[in-house]
């Protein structure tokens, strides 16, 4: 995608930070890597250290800390973070009293063996763990190394305002489900984010108000499975059995908390990931169609286009009831865009296997897609069983396949929007001319066209006139009746 967007998953990022706080005495410096749950987690973060007499700073060699919130969920993603390592390495040898702690799933995963592994961490900190930060850093500070890797069942951080420090004033993320319990065979999150809970709706809607008070005009609830949200009094999913009928009958799914959020902001545009196929309801499908605010754009990941692989991989439906789930979406919302992740690879994973995952994608013609190579975690039930038996050369040949297929649908998707006029929040200025905006409209398709008089955060209708395969060129035609 040209123009590259911190809102969405977008492999292993690099976010540097800066926030002024005039009682901070010390200064952190934060790099996060990996999906938007780590990028939101940062800012709560930022939030503890900024209580504890921290401001963040955009120097690493200025900074008495740094953190480097981890990812997992690759092996290129753990390495891309064992080399930030060596560069922090070289910061100590001109800051003799640096510290530096590394936090999020490579926390979890390697817990002490962080430790002896690489010997630049004073700290290691799992991503239950955070609210025991000032303890850990007490510890660094007085000579010693510290980890705190324990999950927990319920942790939502749901009491912490986060400080949004990577934000432009108008994306925000709203964390609403921790942790996973699905344990698709080749994933590592389950292990290193623990058991699935979800937040308190209360604390969610205090959230989103106070994100409205402060000019916020987009918010994306965050979770690995959003569908699966409930709220019974409780959140920890697995003990819903054990509700009352009263908590049952009261509980709060999906749904009604989109629509719950879609109602109490009318004015702020809101859209959620990540949907597992699994758990989507109709009624989901039926409250986005309902209201304008809710944006209409699915992140549906589906893995493989295989049946014996989507069954290998412990996904919980098969490839015809997912085409069901998608005829159903465009049934009841024709212009919603639908995006994928797909893995190339997977154990035993056949030339007829891989066909049917290119033909899935020609029948559900996505507009984007996050498309990775299968890589083995230590641990998961897939690295336990089964044998990482794909040639690397077979698995690159079939992503490149998967690649390039997406890219003709993703201009196939985008060329139907020729000739139509969309609704664009601006965001921020195109990297290609500083003369164009650059925002997205509702299905998440990056939007370029010439500033006008319009400003970031404005609500425009937006005339297409031209198209890449990532992005839409077009006029501005006025404001929108949302601004
Ligand atoms: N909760 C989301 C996915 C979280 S991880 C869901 O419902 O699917 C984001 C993506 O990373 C996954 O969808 C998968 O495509 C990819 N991924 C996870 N583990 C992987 C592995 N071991 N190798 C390659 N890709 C992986
Ligand atoms: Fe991973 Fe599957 Fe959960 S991909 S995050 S175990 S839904």
């Amino acid at each position: 995608m040209s123009e590259k967007n911190p809102y969405k998953y977008n492999g292993d990022t690099l976010v540097i930070n800066e926030e002024t706080n005039s009682n901070a005495t010390k200064s952190v410096y934060i790099e996060s890597y990996g999906c938007a749950m780590n990028f939101s987690d940062t800012e709560i973060v930022a939030s503890i250290l900024s209580e504890n007499g921290y401001k963040t700073s955009n120097d690493m060699y200025e900074a008495d800390l740094i953190l480097v919130n981890t990812c997992s969920i690759r092996e290129k993603a753990e390495l891309t973070v064992r080399k930030r390592l060596q560069k922090f390495n070289k910061v100590r040898k001109v800051n003799g009293n640096l510290k530096v702690g590394v936090l999020g799933c490579m926390a979890e995963r390697l817990k002490h063996k962080f430790l002896e592994e690489e010997k630049i961490v004073d700290m290691v900190v799992g991503p239950d763990a955070y609210k025991d930060l000032p303890n850990l850093l007490q510890e660094i500070e007085d000579g010693r190394s510290a980890v705190n890797v324990i999950l927990s069942k319920d942790e939502t951080y749901g009491d912490i305002t986060p400080t949004r420090i990577n934000s432009n004033g108008i994306n925000a993320f709203i964390s609403i489900t921790r942790g996973c319990d699905n344990m698709c065979t080749f994933c590592v999150v389950p292990f290193t984010r623990g058991r699935e809970r979800s937040r308190d709706p209360q604390s969610i809607i205090e959230e989103l108000n106070d994100l409205n008070s402060k000019g916020y005009r987009e918010i994306t609830l965050l979770g690995q499975n959003v569908d699966s949200y409930l709220w019974y009094g409780g959140g920890l999913k697995k003990d819903y059995s054990k509700a009352s009928e009263i908590q049952k009958a009261s509980s709060i799914n999906f749904a009604k908390l989109l629509e719950m959020c879609a109602l109490t902001q009318p004015k702020i545009r809101i859209r959620f990931s990540t949907s597992n196929p699994q758990d989507m309801s109709l009624d989901v499908i039926k409250i986005m169609a309902k209201y304008e605010n809710i944006c209409n754009y699915i992140h549906l990941p589906v893995q493989s286009g295989s049946n014996s692989i989507l069954k290998a991989m412990n996904r919980q439906h098969t490839r015809e009831e997912y085409i069901t789930l998608i005829e159903n979406i465009y049934k009841i919302i024709p212009d919603c865009s639908i995006s994928h992740d797909m893995i190339s690879g997977f154990p035993n994973e056949s030339e007829e296997d891989h066909k049917d995952t290119l033909s899935l994608m020609e029948k559900v013609k996505y507009s984007f897609g996050y498309m990775f190579k299968y890589s083995e975690r230590p641990g998961t039930p897939a690295a336990k069983k089964l044998d990482d038996n794909i040639d690397e050369i077979i698995k690159s040949k079939r992503l490149s396949e998967i690649v390039e297929l997406q890219q003709k649908h993703s201009l196939y998707r985008s060329k139907q929007f020729i000739g139509k006029t969309v609704e664009v929040l601006i965001e921020k200025e195109s990297k290609k001319s500083n003369l164009n905006w650059a925002g997205r409209n509702q299905q998440n398709t990056t939007v370029v066209f010439p500033k006008k008089n319009y400003k970031i955060g404005d609500f425009v209708n937006v005339k297409i006139n031209d198209c890449t395969s990532a992005t839409l060129v077009g006029l501005a035609t006025g404001y929108s009746k949302n601004n």
